[in-house]
């Protein structure tokens, strides 16, 4: 395999980026990118036409040029006024294998297309379970291309503006410590687990002993003094029943003290889930149940325990509105660092595989701002092709390549729009 680089940004950087920064004002201010691009300005507006035409003529005409030929390398170094965001599961990955395309498309988006071109683009998963830079050095092998933290949000991602809210935070999913590890890592102060609480009172899950390792790793602490103020659902559990049964005891308790029963059943502290997808895709033939199934079945359970609607449950990660938010700031800082943009760009090409959450959460941030978020169904992953999906996307395609190529046409044929109307109407003003 092919050594893994990270592109260097071209000016030193702050990585954290809080979603809770990002405004309206934020996603309208700096420039936009017009064709024709700077660097083929020039001193009059028919030399400006003369270039931009030539620049277009190229990527027209030469379709079927290699890369190295000249007319290629001349749009080399120009920054697309469009960028991508993709999904992961089901776009790029399936049960953690490589989707066949996924390669491919990377390739095309890093200058393998017909103009040479090097499309910006980051990451948007709602999963999650490991820290961001371990998961993107394993999505860099798997892609075969430097993946980026500074272009990656996940599910949790957003939670690290949360550390200084609570104090002792119960923190549930993904597999043995790893989530600990984040959630310390996000600056948690004191972050306790689920085995932490069963080594403290083995009676707490009756149908589970904790195994050697889990016990070495959980630590000893005296939940009959700790309140635990939130708890956190950083990735999917991977024991329902006993991460459940501590959750439950948490909600229905006094002030997050385990062995406390509320009156009332208002005093547990605040639950938030990662994210909300009730399915995901993986390499079995049917979706599987996912993160947004185990909130339903709390709050089913809470309802049924309690005759109330659990009122302190949120979800981050898409369809919300912040998570986008969040993505327009990774992109647009990532577009300046290392394609030296300033601005977001006018297009944002978001291509995923669940309805619910990729698709509604691009439509609906469409509507929000001024930039064009153009959401791309693929056929690989959780949308079952031949149904109606529940959110209509701008467009179905097979493949994440396909996606690619579909945006990356439209945005050219976009352009050459627009330069042709450009023209005319400078030919027109010069006629009067
Ligand atoms: O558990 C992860 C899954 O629900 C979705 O991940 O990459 O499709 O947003 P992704
Ligand atoms: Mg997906």
């Amino acid at each position: 395999m092919a050594e893994i680089t990270y592109a260097q940004p071209r000016s030193s950087r702050v990585t954290s980026i809080s979603s809770t920064m990002a405004t309206r004002a934020d996603l309208d201010s700096g420039p936009t990118v017009v064709v024709p691009p700077a660097s083929y300005m020039a001193s009059t507006i028919p030399e400006t036409l003369a270039k931009a035409r030539t620049h277009v003529d190229a990527i027209v005409d030469d379709e079927t040029s290699s890369s190295d030929d000249e007319s290629s390398a001349s749009v080399r170094g120009v920054v697309p006024n469009y960028a991508f965001a993709f999904d992961i599961d089901g776009v790029l990955l399936k049960g953690g294998h490589v989707i066949p395309e996924a390669k491919e498309a990377m390739k095309y988006l890093n200058g393998e297309n017909p103009d040479g071109l090097k499309v910006p683009y980051i990451f948007v998963t709602n999963g999650g379970g490991k820290t961001e830079q371990e998961r993107c050095l394993d999505l860099s092998k798997q892609l075969d291309v430097a993946v980026s933290p500074d272009q990656f949000i996940c599910g949790h991602t957003p939670m690290r503006e949360m550390a200084e809210m609570y104090q002792t935070v119960l923190v549930v999913g993904g597999d043995g410590e790893k989530c600990r590890v984040v959630a310390e890592g996000y600056g948690f102060r004191d972050v306790v687990t689920p085995g932490d609480i069963m080594k403290w009172q083995a009676a707490v899950t009756p149908f589970r002993v904790l195994t050697e390792d889990e016990y070495k790793n959980s630590r000893d602490r005296d939940f009959s003094k700790i309140n635990i103020d939130a708890i956190f659902v950083f990735a999917d559990s991977r024991h329902w029943g006993d991460d459940t049964q501590i959750i439950m005891d948490l909600l229905l308790s006094k002030n997050g003290r385990m062995g406390t029963l509320s009156d009332t059943f208002d005093e547990g502290p605040p639950i938030y889930f990662s994210h909300n997808d009730v399915v995901w895709a993986t390499n079995f033939e049917l979706n599987r149940l996912g993160m947004g199934a185990l909130r339903v079945f709390i709050e089913a359970l809470y309802k049924d325990r309690t005759g109330k609607t659990l009122q302190t449950a949120t979800s981050f990660g898409k369809p919300q509105i912040g998570t986008f938010h969040y993505a327009t700031r990774v992109l647009e800082r990532w577009r300046k660092d290392v394609f030296g943009e300033e601005g977001p760009p006018q297009t944002v090409y978001f291509v995923g595989d669940t309805p619910e959450s990729d698709i509604r959460g691009t439509n609906e941030f469409h509507e929000h701002v001024d930039e064009e978020w153009y959401s791309i169904l693929v056929k690989t992953g959780v949308y079952q092709p031949g149904t109606v999906p529940r959110h209509q996307p701008r467009v179905i395609v097979e493949n994440v390549l396909e996606a690619v190529k579909h945006g990356m046409e439209r945005s050219r044929k976009q352009a050459l729009q627009e330069l042709d109307e450009l023209g005319n109407g400078i030919e027109a003003s010069i006629q009067k």
